[in-house]
């Protein structure tokens, strides 16, 4: 299978100082990987840095094509394209309804065909069980339904790789498990999902491969 992410050596820092240490791995199209530690255990940072938003001054750093180490500022867009990005408080304009939030992605990246917008928001809110929601201002739906416009939103673009930062830490038990049964379908259709938590409850849902982040290190859990 093809490797979407490799990492060789690579160690991580926050304000110089070292948050993950010599760090080796690799992530292969339509895996479904947890990062599973406590806060600042360095999932975030090392979340941040798939996204080139933390720096790789060590090692080697591969993704989606594009070596960390060395892209330019003016590359970054490009990688983000092939990423989806999901974050524990949602991130929506909250002054506008959901079409609108998609809409604003996608004139961001490229989209100018009014009908080819329409089809694909109606195609992307589907996939998260959001169907008729397209006319919803954001602030009337639930924690639950936030989160799924914004995991719609970050599939917009096909993206290869998901990047989840802790989706389920503002949501309640049964929101949460909703969120996690989105992502296993989204990851059922081949797209790979990095999925960071503490929730236990959320985590013991669904078995899957797991990244241990704790001292500074990094272990694959057996
Ligand atoms: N922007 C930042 N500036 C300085 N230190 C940071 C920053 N972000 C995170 N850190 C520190 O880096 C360490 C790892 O944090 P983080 O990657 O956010 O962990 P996690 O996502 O596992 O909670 C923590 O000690 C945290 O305080
Ligand atoms: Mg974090």
């Amino acid at each position: 299978m093809q490797v979407l992410l490799d990492y060789k050596n690579v160690s991580l820092f926050q304000n110089d100082r070292e948050v993950v240490s010599n760090l080796s791995i690799e992530i292969k199209k339509g895996e479904f990987v947890y990062l599973l530690g406590k806060t600042g255990s360095g999932k975030s940072t090392f979340l941040k840095s798939i996204y080139a938003d933390v720096p790789i001054n060590n090692g080697n750093a591969s993704v989606c094509g594009y070596n960390l180490g060395k892209i330019k500022s003016n590359e970054i867009p490009f990688l983000r394209r092939k990423l989806g990005i999901i974050f524990q408080d949602f991130q929506l304009l909250n002054d506008r309804n959901v079409y609108e939030n998609l809409k604003f992605v996608m004139n961001a990246t490229g989209w100018t065909d009014e009908t080819k917008i329409k089809t694909r928001a109606i195609d992307v809110l589907q996939k998260v069980n959001l169907q008729g929601f397209e006319n919803k201002k954001t602030h009337q739906l639930s924690g639950g339904e936030q989160q799924r416009v914004s995991i719609a939103r970050a599939l917009i673009n096909n993206p290869e790789l998901i990047l989840a930062d802790e989706p389920t830490g503002n949501l309640d038990p049964e929101s949460s498990e909703e969120i996690l049964n989105v992502f296993k379908k989204i990851n059922e259709a081949e797209t790979s999902v990095i999925f960071a938590t503490h929730d236990m409850l959320v985590y013991n849902k669904f078995k899957s491969r797991t990244l241990i982040f704790e001292n500074n290190l990094v272990t694959e859990k057996a």
